[in-house]
């Protein structure tokens, strides 16, 4: 059975229905979350909801948006906030309308869903293992010339590359609509520097996406906002469904943008991590591909005769998830994704590829 028959990574429930392991027995390295877990406060506001459960959510999610206004420096206005990530990207696609959208492919499938639907077409900018899947400015110029929109992920997924600063000032400078994906930005130590955010509101043409469900660890209760001009956010909050964000989300969202130590314990944490899980894949064999963010893409070797449908079904029944990369238009059968979590289940990662790549556990 394909793990990602949804899609995505992170679906415990086919895991279970695969490898015969109750859903929340396996350690998760296909969906990208902070292995910390939420911020504390989280837990007291889902104890305190059911009070809350009678009322409707604020529509206009005003204590959100003053929140982040105020913590990202940008006017209310200018905040749209969404039912995740994935729904601001539904509307920023909607509210352009793109005929010709450029994607820098492997990208997020979503992307290329959204412009689908809206009947646009993809103008696909390759990138490729050889110069790391940084995106050449030379198809990023051809792309300008015939494109109205360029949809780009900042960091991108599955390749975990932030955008060179030239390639930002390009965007900025392009006169094309510019959808921003900064889903995993939070992650990065110089977020401030390389986020596009602060720019949008004035900008006219730019949508910078962000999410709140990968860096604070609550996928399940779908938070993420959008950030443009107000005559955007305007049009896009028209398109968007009635109290679509709810009020736990609204809560949590208010609450965990105040856990200053969790954003820094995070940012400080990942970089020692990524490094010594980046390592220890180089020192088992797989070509690891430098990532700026809280996951790394590899590849297999032809050497190891495996795939990464046979590393992930060996895997899974390890009690451990992968994500399966080849499921990426751009991507080949050898690349395999994974979040970086905590140092043992790293180890357990490490010792779970050992095990189904060689077939016997290392020595050290
Ligand atoms: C690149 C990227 N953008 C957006 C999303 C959607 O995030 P959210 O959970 O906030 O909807 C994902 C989820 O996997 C993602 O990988």
């Amino acid at each position: 059975m394909m793990l990602e028959k949804y899609g995505h990574g992170g679906d415990l429930l086919t895991a279970q229905q695969s490898f015969g392991l109750p859903g929340d027995q396996f350690i998760d390295f296909s969906s990208n979350m902070n292995p910390f877990g939420p911020p504390a406060a989280v837990e007291r506001l889902v104890a305190e909801y059911a009070k809350e459960l009678i009322r409707y959510p604020d529509p206009g999610v005003r204590k959100l948006r003053a929140k982040l206004a105020s913590v990202y420096r940008i006017p209310e206005e200018s905040i749209l906030v969404g039912n995740g990530a994935a729904e601001c990207i539904d509307l920023a696609v909607r509210v352009l309308r793109p005929q010709m959208t450029g994607l820098a492919r492997p990208c997020f499938s979503e992307y290329e869903e959204a412009i689908e639907k809206t009947g646009g077409r993809v103008y696909d900018l390759p990138l490729d293992p050889e110069n790391g899947f940084e995106l050449r400015k030379q198809d990023l110029l051809n792309a300008v010339d015939c494109c109205d929109t360029l949809f780009l992920g900042h960091p991108n997924n599955p390749t975990g590359r932030l955008l060179s600063k030239e390639t930002l000032a390009i965007l900025s400078d392009c006169g094309r609509n510019v959808i921003l994906d900064e889903a995993f930005v939070d992650f990065v130590p110089a977020e401030e520097e390389v986020s596009l955010i602060a720019r949008a509101p004035e900008a006219e043409s730019l949508i910078v996406i962000r999410s709140m469900t990968k860096f604070y660890a609550v996928p399940g209760i779908r938070l993420g906002f959008a950030v443009a001009h107000p005559r955007i956010v305007e049009a896009m909050s028209r398109l968007q469904i009635p109290w679509s964000v709810n009020s736990l989300a609204q809560r949590i969202g208010e609450a965990v943008l105040d856990d200053l130590e969790y954003a820094a314990g995070t940012k400080a944490w990942l970089q020692d991590e990524r490094a010594w899980l980046s390592s220890e894949l180089t020192r088992l064999g797989m070509t690891v591909y430098s990532s700026d963010t809280n996951f790394v893409l590899f590849s297999i070797p032809d050497r190891f005769g495996q795939n990464v449908k046979q590393l992930q079904a060996s895997m899974g029944a390890q009690g451990i998830l992968i994500r399966d990369a080849s499921l990426f238009p751009g991507l080949n059968e050898k690349y395999c994704r994974i979040a970086v979590r905590l140092r043992e289940d790293n180890e357990a990662l490490i010792a779970g590829l050992n095990n189904a790549l060689n077939g016997h556990s290392r020595n050290r």
